[in-house]
């Protein structure tokens, strides 16, 4: 694959990234630009399950490390930086890649989210966020850089979104709180934004394959982007040339959220 940056621009970079379900998954994306790029790798998914799918991946790229960890069970992701600082006892970026919303909250009117459903939504999206940045914090006393994954939905009403759309506008509004709190150690936080991308978590949107169509035909690019530009851009904001950058929401779908 062409290398994002220069493909020493990570060299000696320690890296988590987290939400790897298989090969299409936009965190392999990232995995593989990263690693491209130069960068040691620690990844995380979900289960058992999804280990069988990641596992030869993470092998073949190589990542040092693959760790299950399910969001929503105590103590899991603590886990995850056990093994991070005791394997490296630093971190320079952490990649967090993950959604979930119930299904019947996924599909319904937004006016109709259950309770239980948009708190399991905000938990595993969002609020999981919070919780990669408080715990790499303290591993990343020369600073560092956190990368989460948002959507065009959280600024617009996207048919069809639904709860994820709320959801997204928090995860971008932390983003913005968490790089003011963090900007003085040296941490910058990012959102990505990218296009649609058919991966296992965009399944559950119904009528997916309509989003990607206006993809095509709405970009100024009229192209579709895929897992591999997201992370070109995640191996750029994590690099030293994005050393300026910090708290915003960068697209990355070939300039589609531009047209009216
Ligand atoms: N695919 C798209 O079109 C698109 C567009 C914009 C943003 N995104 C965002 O990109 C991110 C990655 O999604 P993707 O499209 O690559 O799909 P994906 O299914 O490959 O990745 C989603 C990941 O979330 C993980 N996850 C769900 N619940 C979890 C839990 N409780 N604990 C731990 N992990 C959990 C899944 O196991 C999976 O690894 C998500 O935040 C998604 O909203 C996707």
């Amino acid at each position: 694959m062409v290398s994002p940056v220069p493909a020493t621009a990570l060299t000696g970079r320690r890296g988590l990234v987290v939400g790897l379900a298989d090969e299409r998954s936009i965190a392999w994306g990232c995995a593989r630009a990263l690693h491209a790029a130069g960068a040691q790798l620690i990844g995380t998914c979900l289960n058992a399950k999804a280990a069988a799918v990641v596992r030869p991946l993470a092998e073949a790229l190589p990542l040092e490390a693959l760790i299950e960890c399910n969001l929503e069970r105590e103590g899991e992701l603590e886990r995850v930086f056990r093994v991070v600082a005791e394997r490296w006892g630093r971190l320079d970026f952490a990649v967090h890649s993950v959604a979930f919303a119930p299904g019947a909250d996924l599909t319904g009117r937004v006016v109709d989210a259950s309770r239980a459903g948009f708190l399991r939504a905000m938990d595993v999206s969002c609020h999981s966020f919070l919780r990669v940045a408080r715990l790499a914090e303290p591993l990343m006393a020369d600073g560092g850089a956190l990368v989460t994954m948002s959507y065009h939905g959280a600024h617009r009403v996207v048919q069809r979104y639904g709860l994820m759309g709320p959801v997204k506008a928090a995860l971008e509004a932390s983003v913005r709180y968490l790089a003011a709190e963090l900007g003085c150690r040296g941490i910058r936080v990012h959102a990505v934004s990218p296009g649609p991308i058919a991966t296992r978590a965009a399944s559950g949107i119904d009528r997916f394959d309509e989003l990607l169509e206006r993809a095509a035909a709405e970009a100024p690019s009229r192209q579709r982007v895929t897992a591999a530009d997201v992370g070109a851009l995640c191996a750029f904001l994590v690099s030293d040339a994005a050393r300026g950058l910090t708290g915003q929401v960068s697209y990355v779908d070939g300039g589609q959220h531009i047209m009216a």
